[in-house]
């Protein structure tokens, strides 16, 4: 029997030996530790053993299996150790390869200066309004004060996509939403789209953007107009601007007055940007038509209200010194990403 211990021992390092993973490793416990492995199978085996000799035996089994179990705990040391070098080296990073960019996107240059319009109007007390793209003769022309034979109103100038139904060619139809939908005070912008059946050219597009304003209140006169547009045009082109009025005509407004800003390129003694004169025309305005009120239901005797509309593409391309407004709705990305960073 104790030939037997001995040769089980031999038998059993030499095989933890050639061991090279963790699941042999495992097979090797069962092999020889488990319940039914061959150190359990040689204790079994004592009752065979002479009475006087079984101690020794017992303990020589015994000692066998402490020295298995030690070494088998020092081969999973060993060899979880490899194993965790191996999957280290395996998922390396090299910190020292070059990085890939992510390239980010940024706001339409429209949409900056739009961002600011809507900033220096606010801190005046304006709301944001929004309005429909698809509006309604009433809206758009109707209760604008617009006669029936306005040439605005003509198939070459208006997209109509029914009897009653067109695009609208000008923001000014949010006035009549929101006085509808609001009493005075009234002190609201509503920036848009807005469509006219124009032939495109460098300063001329199909589809454009206006920022129409509205603000209706009890005194309200032109001086204020002035005030409010003067503020927003050293806002937007800096403290030294000059803002000028000429009288205009719009069906909406009495009186009209179309509004120059002296041209922050040459600062009014002529240069390419302004064509020469020293001054750029911006936007339409004037005090809201007494007719146009009381078609809200209004009081004109009571209340009393200005409008404009801000033509953004000119105060984008004239700021930003673009020569052709086509630019800014071909989105080519070269000329985009000038805007951003
Ligand atoms: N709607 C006018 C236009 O498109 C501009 C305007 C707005 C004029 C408000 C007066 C008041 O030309």
């Amino acid at each position: 029997m104790k030939a037997q211990v001995e040769s089980l021992r031999t038998a059993a390092l030499g095989a933890l030996a050639e061991l090279e993973t963790l699941k042999e490793l495992e097979e090797f416990r069962v092999r020889y530790l488990g319940k039914k492995g061959e150190v359990t199978a040689l204790l079994r085996g004592m009752g065979a053993v002479p009475a006087e000799e079984r101690p020794a035996m017992g303990q020589l089994i015994n000692q066998l299996r402490s020295e298995l179990e030690s070494a088998l705990e020092a081969k999973e040391t060993a060899l979880s150790s490899l194993q965790k070098a191996a999957q280290l080296k395996a998922e390396t990073l090299d910190v020292t390869m070059p990085g890939k960019a992510q390239t980010t996107g940024g706001l339409h240059p429209l949409n900056i200066v739009l961002a600011d319009l809507i900033d220096i109007f606010q801190s005046m007390g304006f709301d944001v309004v929004d309005g429909p793209e698809v509006e309604t003769d009433h809206y758009c022309f109707e209760a604008l004060n617009v006669p029936k034979d306005h040439p605005a109103r003509d198939m070459q100038d208006t997209f109509y996509l029914g009897e009653n139904l067109l695009l609208r060619t000008q923001t000014s139809a949010a006035q009549i939403r929101t006085m509808e939908q609001r009493k005075p005070p009234i002190r609201i912008i509503c920036p848009g789209r807005v469509f006219r059946a124009d032939e495109v050219d460098a300063t001329h597009s199909p589809v454009f953007h206006q920022v129409e304003g509205l603000v209706v209140d009890k005194n309200i006169t032109m001086c204020d107009l002035k005030g409010v547009l003067e503020q927003f045009a050293h806002e937007i082109y800096g403290p030294d601007t000059k803002v000028r009025f000429r009288p205009s005509f719009f069906p909406f407004t009495e009186p009209s007055v179309e509004v120059d800003v002296s041209c922050s390129a040459c600062g009014g003694t002529g240069c390419r940007v302004c064509k020469g004169n020293g001054w750029i025309e911006i936007l339409g305005a004037g005090m809201v038509h007494p007719n146009v009120l009381a078609g809200c239901g209004i009081d004109p005797e009571v209340y009393s209200g200005f409008a404009f509309g801000i033509g953004l593409d000119r105060l984008t391309t004239t700021r930003y010194k673009i020569s052709d407004i086509r630019l800014l709705f071909e989105n080519d990305q070269r000329f985009l990403e000038q805007f951003n960073g």
